[in-house]
């Protein structure tokens, strides 16, 4: 089944190689970014393989940007069939020195602009009846891991963990939410000495943006195995 699927943050790193995956098995891939001319070239590059790819300008922390894109996916041939919330923000500092900008910015990636996102997109999913979306989340977000990670990563990692939870009991079951783990991955965020490459990050999030209709749902996973939250 071809499917029709948004990446955010996908210029680069984890959600670039989910894209490639995603393309590869030849779906239509919306790749969103916050630097548009980032994204177009990255997008530009999948297509001289013959990748159908196109970006998308999504700031995770500027709602409108979000708002227009979700216009855009109401169009006849835009509409999503899965959603993978990518994005992702490493603010260093501990959480007493974080700045109030650093804060918001967190909320907004991981939990406040996934959700607007989401929202927007959902009700088209139900009326299609199927939807796949997925949460790039985090060891660091999960409390039975121990919350690790600097300052407001793991909380706001354990805020899109519960809202993964929360989705799945108002969603009907044909449209599937779950997070995932993508193991220490040498991207920016991760560093040259992460264990993984982006290809491998990224495929428990193609696998789960790809799931069967008797896939799970309101799971956490890493490695395509269930994880505890
Ligand atoms: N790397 C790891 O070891 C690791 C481990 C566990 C979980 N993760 C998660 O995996 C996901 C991908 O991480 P990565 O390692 O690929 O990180 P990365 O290389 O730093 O890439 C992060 C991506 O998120 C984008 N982004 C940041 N703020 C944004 C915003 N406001 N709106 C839209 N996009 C925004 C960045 O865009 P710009 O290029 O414009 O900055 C970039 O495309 C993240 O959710 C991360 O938390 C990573």
């Amino acid at each position: 089944m071809k499917r029709t699927v948004l990446v955010t943050g996908a210029n680069r790193g984890i959600g670039l190689a989910i894209v490639r995956q995603l393309a590869e098995l030849g779906n239509t891939i919306f790749l969103g970014t916050r630097d548009l001319k980032a994204g177009e070239e990255a997008a530009a590059t999948l297509r001289h393989n013959g990748l159908d790819v196109t970006a998308v300008h999504v700031d995770l922390a500027v709602a409108g940007t979000i708002d227009t894109a979700i216009q855009g996916f109401a169009r006849p041939g835009h509409q999503l069939d899965a959603l993978v919330n990518n994005a992702g923000v490493l603010h260093q500092q501990p959480l007493l020195e974080l700045t109030d900008a650093q804060i918001a910015d967190s909320i907004a990636v991981h939990l406040t602009g996934p959700l607007r996102l989401i929202r927007g997109v959902v009700p088209g999913m139900i009326a299609r009846g199927a939807g796949r979306i997925v949460n790039v989340s985090s060891g660091w977000g999960s409390f039975s891991e121990g919350l690790g990670g600097p300052g407001a990563y793991g909380i706001t990692k354990a805020a899109l963990n519960a809202l993964t939870v929360r989705l799945a009991k108002e969603l009907p079951p044909e449209v599937k939410v779950n997070a995932m783990c993508p193991g220490w991955v040498r991207t920016r965020m991760g560093g040259e000495g992460a264990t993984r490459s982006p290809e491998e990050g990224a495929d428990t999030a193609v696998w789960l943006a790809t799931l069967p209709n008797d896939g799970p749902t309101g799971g956490f996973f890493r490695e395509r195995k269930a994880i505890k939250w």
